[in-house]
């Protein structure tokens, strides 16, 4: 049993004293105590590491009166694990020196045990289990098939990703294979990490904005569908699909649980597409996160009052932006806590 089920309880409709609050990327280059960690060890090394990612992990709920704890890793050790080198480049970002082009280099991609392949991330989440001692949820999450593809063969981030769309566009047979591929290995993965203690799966979906509608349908949130519908029979399953409001009337019918929303949309839009059907999560404009403490809480409050207390979970609308000071931070995280209705 988890002694602060919040977050628990607000993903399953029942009532709640006041919204849970967490925050993407909370784990982050905005802690000194993180850029101490990063300055030691690389990106990947602090993944691989057990006691370093458990360690990223609770860094933040140290310092701060979260409602869960995300586990500290990256969406990009899946395709690490079936085969894709990705490694992280100063100033650039992800990169994969070999990105997937052809239908040949979808077929070379071996079918793998993510027990063995991703067994340093099971581990640090048991790790982190054990600090968290119950206190509060530990949330799980895999990258959207679609979002795993655009880095798989783009081989970097991309702000248009027009070599990963032309790659569908052009080769639909070998695009829905490795899609297929990835789900099925995020299938497994995210099963796993339920047997390792997450309560709640989120999905990834950073890049699904770059889609059209249709296309969206037929090269992401079909592949997300599957992924639900196997996670949730376990867990509550949230999806953020960055960009993606156009998509949030066809989400609220899936077996998700909680969809998140960025800050493009206002909360009555997303109530409107959504009914009253899911639990919504978002949606502070990270860079928002740069005002005066004073206009953060005021903020906090319009978008809650604007949500609901009821069915919402307090975020960002994407992850938390380097330059953001601990104090305003807190003031994000406070706010929520001490929310009282007017
Ligand atoms: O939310 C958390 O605190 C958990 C940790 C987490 C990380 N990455 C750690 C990380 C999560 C949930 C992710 C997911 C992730 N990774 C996404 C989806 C969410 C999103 O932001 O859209 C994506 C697209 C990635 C791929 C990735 N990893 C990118 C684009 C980058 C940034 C590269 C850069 O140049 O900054 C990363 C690196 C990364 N992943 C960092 C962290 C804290 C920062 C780099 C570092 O610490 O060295």
């Amino acid at each position: 049993m988890i002694k602060n089920d919040l977050l628990l309880r607000a993903l399953r409709g029942e009532e709640v004293e006041r919204p849970p609050v967490w925050m993407m990327r909370q784990a982050g280059r905005y802690l000194p105590e993180f850029i101490e960690l990063r300055d030691k060890y690389d990106f990947f090394t602090r993944c691989q590491t057990p006691e370093l990612a458990a360690e990223i992990t609770v860094q933040p709920i140290r310092r701060f009166p979260l409602d869960a704890a995300i586990i500290f890793s990256d969406i990009l050790v899946v395709p690490q694990a079936m085969g894709m080198d990705f490694e992280m480049r100063p100033g650039v970002g992800p990169w994969l020196e070999n990105p997937i082009r052809t239908l040949q280099d979808v077929e070379n991609i071996p079918v793998v045990d993510v027990e063995e392949e991703l067994g340093y991330v099971y581990a640090a989440m048991d790790l982190t289990k054990k600090e968290l001692d119950n206190n509060i949820p530990l949330i799980g999450f895999a990258g959207s098939p679609w979002t795993i593809l655009c880095y798989a063969v783009e081989g970097q981030g991309s702000k248009s990703f027009d070599k990963a769309k032309s790659f569908c566009f052009k080769n639909p047979i070998a695009a829905h294979m490795l899609l297929e591929k990835i789900t099925q290995t995020t299938i497994d993965y995210l099963l796993k990490k339920v047997e390792h203690g997450a309560n709640v799966i989120q999905i990834f979906d950073s890049w699904g904005g770059m889609l059209s509608p249709a296309d969206y349908d037929e090269f992401s949130w079909k592949y997300i569908e599957r992924i639900v519908n196997e996670v949730s029979k376990v867990v509550p399953v949230t999806v953020f699909a960055k960009g993606c409001w156009f998509a949030l009337e066809k989400m609220a019918d899936s077996n998700a649980s909680g969809l998140g929303v960025d800050w493009t949309i206002t909360p009555e839009l997303a109530r409107q597409f959504t009914g009253n059907k899911k639990t919504l999560q978002g949606n502070f404009d990270p860079a928002r996160l740069l005002s005066p403490p004073e206009k953060i809480q005021e903020l906090v409050v319009d978008m809650i009052d604007r949500f609901g207390t009821q069915k919402y979970i307090a975020n960002l609308g994407h992850g938390i932006l380097p330059n953001v000071p601990v104090e305003n931070a807190q003031a994000f995280i406070e706010a929520v806590v001490n929310y009282k209705k007017k």
